[in-house]
């Protein structure tokens, strides 16, 4: 398994952050509050900060506007699995190996706690003064983050996820459902610091995007392979949950075989974008391996 370099450091970082967000909130009621930590807090790999971080210290940016980027995305990503595992979603019960938070709390308290999650996201990205960017360039983020959350992004990828349930659908659909639903907020977890480089070049902006969708679709395509390959203990989420409900992912389409083949596929295309950037990308280039080889 590969040692993903300051992977330890940036996770206590982002967490003693995401902590101290938490801790200037004014409570009100307690209990939505304890969901919100319990979402937020509790476990996770902590995936797209790292990747923020890995792509603000290549392009040699002050980490210290990388904070709010990297918490607002994880509070948007820790909102879209409090509603994925809800009943009218996946139904699941368990999340990093932990009751899901509507089991944990109620799906009031669920649904609450991600809607608050997702506006939190947008408030850390308001509330922090950035050092070395423009005002314009602070607007572009709430745009890039705002996408990647929402119809075009996020929700409309799970959406398109739902209704393709229990049905057969094209393998060009199915990229494009992976592509919003997942790859969206990883895509926005390298282009929201490449935004911070104002000085990029957008041949090197166009390339890290071409990257960042290629890893941002093998991310669900090897999600969709450890559902099956992967145990309810090592994935902290059960296994087999999308065979049970009959979900369609690459295996469904194109065996296991078949969506092994397509995250190579994928990894390998990635690390040929990667050579043609102008930085030492060793560490998205780690991080790629990381993705297909994660156990969970
Ligand atoms: C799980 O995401 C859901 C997908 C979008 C594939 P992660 O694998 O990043 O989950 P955590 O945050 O580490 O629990
Ligand atoms: C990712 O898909 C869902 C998002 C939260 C966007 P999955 O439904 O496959 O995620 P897991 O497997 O429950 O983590
Ligand atoms: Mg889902
Ligand atoms: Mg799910
Ligand atoms: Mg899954």
């Amino acid at each position: 398994m590969i040692n993903l370099e300051n992977l330890a450091v940036y996770q206590q970082r982002i967490n003693d952050y995401l902590k101290a967000q938490l801790a200037n909130i004014e409570v009100n009621d307690q209990r939505l509050y304890d969901a919100m930590a319990y979402g937020l807090l509790i476990g996770g790999k902590r995936m797209r900060p790292y990747l923020a971080y890995a792509t603000a210290e290549m392009l040699d940016l002050e980490l210290d506007d990388i904070d709010p980027i990297a918490a607002a995305i994880e509070c948007i990503h820790a909102y879209s699995l409090l509603h994925d595992d809800l009943p009218a979603m996946d139904d699941d019960d368990l999340r990093r190996g932990q009751l899901t938070c509507h089991k944990k709390f109620d799906e009031a308290t669920a649904i609450l706690a991600g809607d608050s999650l997702q506006t939190l996201a947008f408030e850390i990205l308001s509330n922090h003064q950035f050092k070395s960017i423009s005002a314009q360039s602070h607007i572009q983020l709430f745009k890039m983050l705002s996408n990647a959350a929402g119809y075009n992004g996020m929700c409309g990828g799970q959406a398109m996820d739902l209704a393709a349930t229990d049905k057969h659908v094209a393998l060009e659909q199915l990229q494009f459902i992976h592509k919003l639903k997942t790859g969206a907020l990883l895509k926005a977890s390298i282009l929201m610091p490449a935004l911070c480089r104002e000085d990029l070049s957008t041949e090197t902006f166009n390339n890290l995007k071409q990257f960042a969708e290629d890893i941002g679709l093998a991310y669900q395509v090897h999600d969709d392979i450890i559902d099956i390959t992967s145990n309810e203990e090592t994935l902290g989420k059960p296994a087999g949950s999308d065979l049970e409900s009959n979900k369609s992912t690459y295996p469904a389409l194109l065996g296991l075989e078949g969506a092994m083949e397509k995250e190579q596929q994928l990894f390998k295309q990635a690390l040929s974008t990667l050579d043609t950037l102008p930085y030492n990308t060793r560490n998205l280039s780690n991080f790629s391996t990381f993705i297909i080889e994660r156990a969970h």
